[in-house]
């Protein structure tokens, strides 16, 4: 028995070390040392043993056993260690080719143009002021001379949320907050640009949700010659040209007197065409003295300061400097379009 066993020995060594790979080494381990293996078979067969050859046979197929194991241990090692460096070796990666350049996205028109508005009047000592797209209807028309029976509340035809909150229907919301967080009669020059929303339709020119820029100054002596001035400046900035710039009288319930500023039109030159339906101009903005009354409504004293408002819209502008003549390509998300800017 102990011949048989040292033979089962020798011919589980030799075949670890012949094993090739980690598969060789498991079914050697299974053939040997397994349920089914060599080493059971002994064990069953040593029912038949003397009690005093027992423990001694035992104790020798133990021996065998633990020697072998630590030979598949050992050859495991080695041909782990073998494995790692055929991978290494077959799975080399070349590192000197081109890498995969990934795709930048870039700034949406609207958003280049609202930029370069900000800048030019940050560059006029302006600053830049924010409100709630959610807004009070006191803010929204109240603070701005539009109580509710107001007829002018029916061309911004917003959506209620409630009685008393919408979606702001126009920046100028912001002018009422923007005064109220002053005291004393403290100077203003700021613009607020933002999304508003109204109930309209949507096709070229209209679209329920768009975006403003709004602009207060408020000081001691001001007056619409700095209105004049300041937005002649502008729009001669904005559009990068000496385009005229007209004012109609118009009306707006918080400025008194109210002005409609017209450019003249940037594809004909002012010749008329498609475009200024032959006018030769195109309308860009409002604009006014403020209302005493709104001055009043938030806490400023109209005898002691004046200011002017403007509220200009920005699809339009990007519009018309891009040449673009149709306002849903802003909101399409038509990357063949957006890749153009
Ligand atoms: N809020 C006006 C609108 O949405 C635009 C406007 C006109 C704003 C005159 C002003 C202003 O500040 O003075 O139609």
């Amino acid at each position: 028995m102990e011949e048989q066993i040292k033979n089962i020995q020798t011919e589980a060594i030799e075949a670890v070390k012949k094993a090739m790979s980690l598969a060789d080494l498991d079914d050697i381990r299974v053939k040997y040392l397994g349920k089914k293996g060599s080493f059971s078979a002994i064990f069953r067969s040593m029912k038949d043993l003397s009690p005093e050859e027992k423990p001694k046979v035992g104790k020798f197929v133990n021996e065998a056993r633990t020697l072998i194991e630590t030979e598949i241990q050992a050859k495991n090692e080695v041909l782990k260690e073998n494995e790692l460096q055929d991978r290494l070796e077959n799975e080399t990666i070349d590192i000197t080719l081109p890498g995969r350049a990934p795709r930048l996205g870039h700034l949406h028109p609207i958003t280049l143009t609202l930029n370069r508005i900000k800048e030019i009047f940050l560059r006029m000592g302006f600053s830049i002021e924010e409100g709630p797209e959610i807004e009070e209807d006191y803010y929204n028309f109240e603070l701005l001379n539009l109580p509710k029976d107001h007829p002018a509340r029916d061309m911004q035809d917003s959506f209620y949320i409630t009685e008393e909150i919408l979606m702001r229907t126009q920046t100028s919301p912001v002018q009422a907050r923007t005064m109220k967080a002053h005291k004393n009669n403290e100077p203003i020059r700021m613009i607020a640009p933002g999304r508003v929303y109204r109930r309209d339709d949507y096709d070229a020119t209209h679209s329920p949700m768009f975006t403003q820029v709004e602009g207060l100054v408020i000081d001691k002596g001001i007056t619409f010659a700095d209105l004049k001035g300041t937005l002649e400046l502008a729009l001669r900035e904005i559009f990068q040209k000496q385009v005229g710039v007209r004012f109609r009288p118009s009306f707006f319930p918080f400025t008194e007197p109210s002005t409609e500023v017209d450019i003249s039109c940037v594809m004909c030159g002012g010749k008329g065409c498609r475009v200024c339906k032959g006018t030769g101009y195109l309308e860009i903005l409002g604009a006014g003295m403020v209302h005493p009354r709104v001055l009043e409504m938030s806490g400023y004293n109209y005898k002691k300061v004046s200011g002017f408002a403007f509220g200009l819209g920005v699809e339009r502008i990007a519009m018309l400097s891009y040449g673009i003549d149709d306002l849903r390509l802003f909101y399409d998300n038509d990357v063949r379009f957006l890749n153009k800017f």
